[in-house]
């Protein structure tokens, strides 16, 4: 019998959720001595010890991690492949960003085995963090696609992925046009959404760099698509703002040129959000379009701070992404430590139940992958992480002197990156252990 197939069960502390807690008292679920019962690559069943023990039938492994804290797998709703090996690239904000080493890297994907070779590491990287589902960005290269998808099939990995579409203001070597970008995508999505656990994003890169030709051609085939998820950016940045207003002039803002060309939905995604307008917001609400906070890469490229007061009143959905390369950390603990400074910024408080939610429960509703993957709930599939609270010895302290879940989950998402995640399970099976 595979590791799969068997029943297996985990003691250990235990985090999920059946609602945001910032509106939900009680949304976060937090056991002290709890049991999670996996099958067949899906959760049977999560709550105490003490209430579940009687389920611990003969056939049952259990494993033993008292201490410990099992949490669902992280979902990181923003992030680019490609741009692995040139994080940490500094520039003078993201537009010289893009022009020195953004487009220059993404040329390197039009090699399927560079392609494939990256995409090998960059799940290795998402998994040591405990991160089991990412919207990722590929490269114009259709193949840069099938080699994360490959990939990702192949380790089981429920990823979301979509070749970028750009047919201008980007070098003549990144270019489809409408009519190539419209078909490479929908090649893409017949080969791959609802492959197995891969998903498919259609994936305008960003105003800027598509011609309202190609904006219009991918909103039919979204329309032709309704379960696809779309992802893109908007508002990220002063200088790209101004140059939108400039490229589509006539619309109300930023956000309301992805609006005319029908691509406000749900399962949209748009990374950033920092300079939109109540008007935006409440359309992204109204919509059910989810907005993706990249706070690593916010601080890195000084793009401005996200407003979580402003979010919050609008019910505009939000999200957490990594934004890797412009993002600094592939961590989403990491993301939730600078996603906490940036709100104080701003006046709010992110409590730690509130981040972990953000991070797992509220990114699955948001997308609508809830009854697939974000809790322990019955039936999910069993993406989960188990969490080290002696990882190192200054987390060992803290988390030794916390007074309440809240402090212990806090110091995981201040003091906590890769060192913490001790496991990483995807479908009920172990793909990653920390060395
Ligand atoms: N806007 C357009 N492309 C990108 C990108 O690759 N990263 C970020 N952060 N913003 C973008
Ligand atoms: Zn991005």
């Amino acid at each position: 019998m595979s590791q799969t197939d068997k029943r297996t069960a985990y003691r250990a502390k235990l985090l999920t959720f059946v609602g945001d807690p910032a509106t939900t008292a009680g949304g976060a679920c937090f056991e002290e001595d709890g049991l999670l019962i996996v099958e067949d690559g899906r959760v049977v069943a999560a709550g105490s010890y003490s209430a579940l023990r009687e389920r611990l039938t003969p056939d049952t492994t259990l494993v033993e991690w008292r201490g410990k804290l099992i949490a669902p797998g992280f979902i990181d709703t923003h992030v680019h492949y490609p741009q692995t090996e040139m994080i940490a690239s500094p520039a003078a904000g993201l537009l010289p960003w893009l022009d020195t080493y953004t487009f220059p890297t993404e040329r390197g994907f039009a090699d399927p085995e560079h392609a494939s070779n990256v995409a090998e590491f960059f799940l290795d990287q998402l998994l040591a963090c405990g991160t089991t589902t990412a919207l990722t960005y590929c490269t114009v290269h259709k193949s840069s696609a099938d080699a994360l998808f490959k990939a990702s099939e192949a380790r089981n990995l429920r990823m979301v992925a979509g070749k970028v579409l750009m047919d201008r203001n980007c070098p003549e070597f990144l270019r489809d046009t409408a009519q190539s970008g419209y078909d490479d995508s929908a090649e893409l999505i017949d080969r791959w959404h609802k492959q197995g656990r891969q998903l498919y994003a259609l994936t305008p890169r960003f105003a800027p760099t598509s011609t309202p030709a190609q904006l219009e051609a991918c909103g039919a085939l979204a329309r032709l698509h309704p379960d696809v998820f779309i992802q893109s950016h908007v508002s990220e940045n002063t200088d790209e703002v101004k140059w939108v207003a400039e490229l589509f002039p006539g619309h109300r803002s930023y956000l309301d040129v992805y609006e005319h060309y029908g691509l406000l939905r749900r399962r949209a995604v748009y990374g950033h959000c920092i300079y939109l307008d109540d008007y935006d917001r409440a359309r992204m609400a109204e919509t059910g379009a989810v907005a993706s906070h990249c706070p690593t890469s916010n601080l890195f490229l000084g793009s401005g701070l996200f407003d979580f007061d402003k979010a919050g009143q609008a019910k505009m959905p939000v999200t957490l992404g990594t934004d890797v390369g412009g993002g600094t950390s592939f961590s989403m603990l990491q993301t939730m430590n600078e996603a906490h400074k940036v709100a104080r910024m701003t006046g709010h408080h992110l409590t730690a139940a509130r981040m972990f939610w953000l991070a797992t429960a509220g990114a699955a509703q948001a997308l609508g992958l809830e009854d697939t993957v974000g809790t322990l709930r019955p039936g999910s599939e069993a993406d989960f992480i188990v969490l080290d609270p002696e990882a190192t010895p200054l987390l060992a302290r803290r988390t030794g002197l916390a007074q309440s879940p809240e402090e212990w989950l806090f110091a995981f998402a201040m003091l906590g990156d890769d060192r913490a995640v001790q496991e990483t399970y995807a479908a009920g099976k172990r793909v990653h252990r920390r060395a």
